[in-house]
């Protein structure tokens, strides 16, 4: 039987999948990606886990790679990647060599949207945006029926529009992105902030960091006992993520947002905020029709998206 692998290359998983050409999910494995034993040795694990999972059953047609980070598409080579610490690995091109069939690099959220579109919360749809929300913010655009791709392959960076443009440095070169004030880092970095400002108020919170690192599950535990604290960070969050999406529906005027990752685990303490900046500032009609729901295809939205690329 012929099939496609993807591979979810990410800062701490790794992640493979082999699916049908429908993107259902026949096989798929993951283990740590320890990403500073370097790209050599990560690569060769990669081939590793996706020849593990074809067994004898499985003829391999093609491979996509999903991984944080700009790309230059000539050979998949990944310019910067910030999370995995490396620049400029051919990774397209080892791969083809080791795997003998073509393999596409795509962007982690690009290839995440192009899954959702094709086989998850988007089927149907022409025009839509998916977002997601974790570590970094991540980000899609599918338009008039098409992944918009950009000139080197990079499109759709929603975590780097400028929201502040006296802001803050972002690791990103750029300063004041959305990214820097709604990632579940940011949230994090607020809470501990806020947290340390005002120590009665943070009380809640820092009892829930028990004296180690304050994320944004504590921020989101918080809030849901409703701690007016953790509920502003929250809603400051929200609110930088709401101005996010108005720019994006300004640009792509989409009829459906995806948003993923851990901001659908927060809930409403985060989205209640980001739907009133969309409802307040949108300009027309264009904020009224537009319907925002989660993904459907969880954490294996990447790796399906990559490999349906490798097809398309
Ligand atoms: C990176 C994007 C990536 C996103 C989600 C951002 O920091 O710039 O390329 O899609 O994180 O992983
Ligand atoms: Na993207
Ligand atoms: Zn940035």
């Amino acid at each position: 039987e012929k099939v496609l692998a993807g591979i979810d290359l990410g800062g701490t998983k790794l992640l493979a999948v082999i699916v049908d050409a429908q993107g259902n999910v026949l096989a798929s494995d993951e283990q740590p990606t320890h990403a500073d034993q370097g790209a050599e040795k990560v690569i060769k694990r990669m081939v590793a886990l996706v020849n593990g999972l074809l067994g004898e059953r499985y003829a391999l047609s093609g491979v996509g790679v999903a991984t944080a980070g700009t790309l230059n598409p000539n050979g998949g080579i990944i310019e910067i990647a910030t999370n995995l610490g490396w620049r400029d690995v051919p990774l397209g091109r080892e791969l083809e060599r080791l795997l003998g069939v073509t393999v596409t690099v795509e962007n982690d959220a690009n290839a995440a949207a192009y899954g959702e579109w094709k086989a998850g919360a988007g089927i149907g749809t022409q025009d839509c945006v998916f977002i997601t929300v974790s570590t970094g913010i991540g980000g899609g655009i599918v338009s008039g029926g098409k992944l918009v791709r950009g000139f080197t392959a990079s499109a759709g960076e929603l975590g780097h529009i400028t929201i502040d443009w006296n802001g803050p440095q972002c690791p990103c070169g750029n300063v004041g992105c959305l990214e820097l004030y709604a990632s579940g880092t940011a949230i994090g970095r607020a809470a501990a902030a806020a947290a340390e400002a005002d120590p009665a108020r943070g009380a809640r919170m820092l009892a829930l960091a028990g004296g180690g690192k304050m994320t944004s599950r504590h921020a989101s535990e918080a809030a849901k006992d409703g701690d007016p604290l953790a509920v502003e960070v929250l809603r400051e969050a929200g609110r930088a993520l709401g101005a996010g999406l108005v720019s994006m529906i300004h640009i792509a005027n989409p009829e459906l947002i995806i948003l993923g990752g851990g901001a659908s685990h927060i809930g409403e303490p985060l989205l209640g905020p980001m739907r009133e900046m969309v409802g307040e500032r949108v300009i027309g009609s264009m904020g009224r029709g537009v319907r925002i729901v989660p993904p459907t295809l969880g954490t294996k939205a990447g790796a399906i998206g990559a490999a349906l690329m490798a097809n398309a």
